[in-house]
């Protein structure tokens, strides 16, 4: 059965001048995936930074399975059984992936202090097994790849037996199929009744991957719910304060002549037969995840790189762009 496991009570913090957080509620269960959705600078690390005792709260009270705690220290938190992967590097890249796990918790077996480096070993193994994960115990964490890291700081948070695992915006760097491993994990750690709270800027995530959701603005709670009752245009509402209809009100443009049109643009083994007319006026979105060519598509246009067939032509004339400067010549410009 889910029931509250941690739950925050006008909790505040202040910086210099801002008030981080003002007065926030906020509360989890266990067996959810709760998102903790806001703009930049709504204060959802600084909510993080307080539950893993990084920062202490000016006001308020936090409470964990029914009782009022307080985590003034890290390592309070982390022996409360919260860990946190958070949105910064806190690895140690000249380490390896099992020293970075142990840190701060290492297994020893001796009362004089020598750590067991062998079970340490072997536990980090059977974690990585577990999650279907190809990294070696023994390999350097500044040879991972960004994701690999992510993976890592999971699998610590595991090997803490972490019951409330925070993840502060982990999908950001990440591609499809490094996300979609990632949506497994989480699933998993969910039928295991932990309680995730999950940040993210992408909707996608949250409607994929989130139970509940709760919002801040300017510090603030703005709105809280069930992600599949609610609609999109609802969150952003409470992220804002406006609906998305009002923040880019559409104007009406006549949409004009075809000028530029691109056929079976291919790039071997980067994307292959991309077509589409973009008329006067218009103005056409793009969508794809990390990785899924977006960008290399506009780079190839622009000729920043070359393709290796297909066509491009603008107002009705066949154009070969191989520099960026045959392409602002011909009138265009790419702004990363
Ligand atoms: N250590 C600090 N010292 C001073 N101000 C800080 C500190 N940490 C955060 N702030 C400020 O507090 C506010 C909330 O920051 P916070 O990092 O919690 O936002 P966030 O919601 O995580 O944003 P983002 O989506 O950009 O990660 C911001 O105005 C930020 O500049
Ligand atoms: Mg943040």
């Amino acid at each position: 059965m889910e029931r509250t496991i941690l739950e925050l009570k006008n909790v505040s913090k202040y910086f210099p001048g801002i008030k981080a957080l003002d007065g926030v509620d906020f509360k989890i269960r266990t067996g959810e995936v709760h998102a903790l959705i806001g703009e930049n600078g709504a204060g959802k690390s600084t909510l993080v930074k307080i539950l893993t005792g990084i920062h202490q709260p000016r006001t308020g009270s936090i409470i964990l399975d029914g009782k009022e705690v307080e985590f003034k220290t890290p390592l309070i938190s982390q022996a409360a059984g919260i860990a946190a992967i958070h949105q910064e590097a806190t690895m140690f890249p000249e380490l390896t992936v099992t020293e970075n796990i142990y840190m701060g918790h290492h297994l020893g077996k001796s009362p004089f202090g020598i750590l067991d480096w062998r079970q340490m070993k072997k536990s980090t193994k059977g974690l990585l097994e577990n999650l279907e994960l190809a990294i070696q115990p023994d390999a350097l964490v500044k040879n991972l790849s960004v994701a690999q890291r992510h993976m890592v700081e999971i699998v610590k948070a595991l090997s803490m037996d972490a019951r409330i695992v925070i993840m502060d915006e982990p999908t950001s760097s990440l591609s499809l199929k490094e996300i979609e491993h990632l949506y497994k994990i989480i699933r998993r750690l969910k039928a295991e009744e932990r309680a995730i709270v999950f940040i993210s800027h992408k909707f996608e995530d949250i409607y994929e991957i989130a139970d509940s959701f709760t919002v801040f603005r300017d510090g603030k709670k703005s709105g809280e719910g069930v992600v599949a009752a609610t609609e999109l245009d609802d969150i952003v509402n409470m992220m804002v304060g406006r609906s998305i209809k009002h923040m880019f009100p559409k104007s009406d443009v006549e949409i004009g002549k075809e000028i530029l049109k691109v056929e079976n643009l291919s790039r071997t083994g980067i994307f292959k037969d991309v077509s589409f007319v973009l008329h006067r006026g218009e103005i056409l979105g793009f969508f794809g995840l990390v990785g899924a060519g977006r960008s290399e598509v506009m780079q190839t246009i622009f000729g920043i790189e070359q393709g290796t067939g297909g066509r491009v032509s603008l107002k009705g004339r066949d154009i070969h762009i191989s520099t960026p400067q045959d392409a602002i010549n011909s009138g265009m410009v790419y702004i990363p």
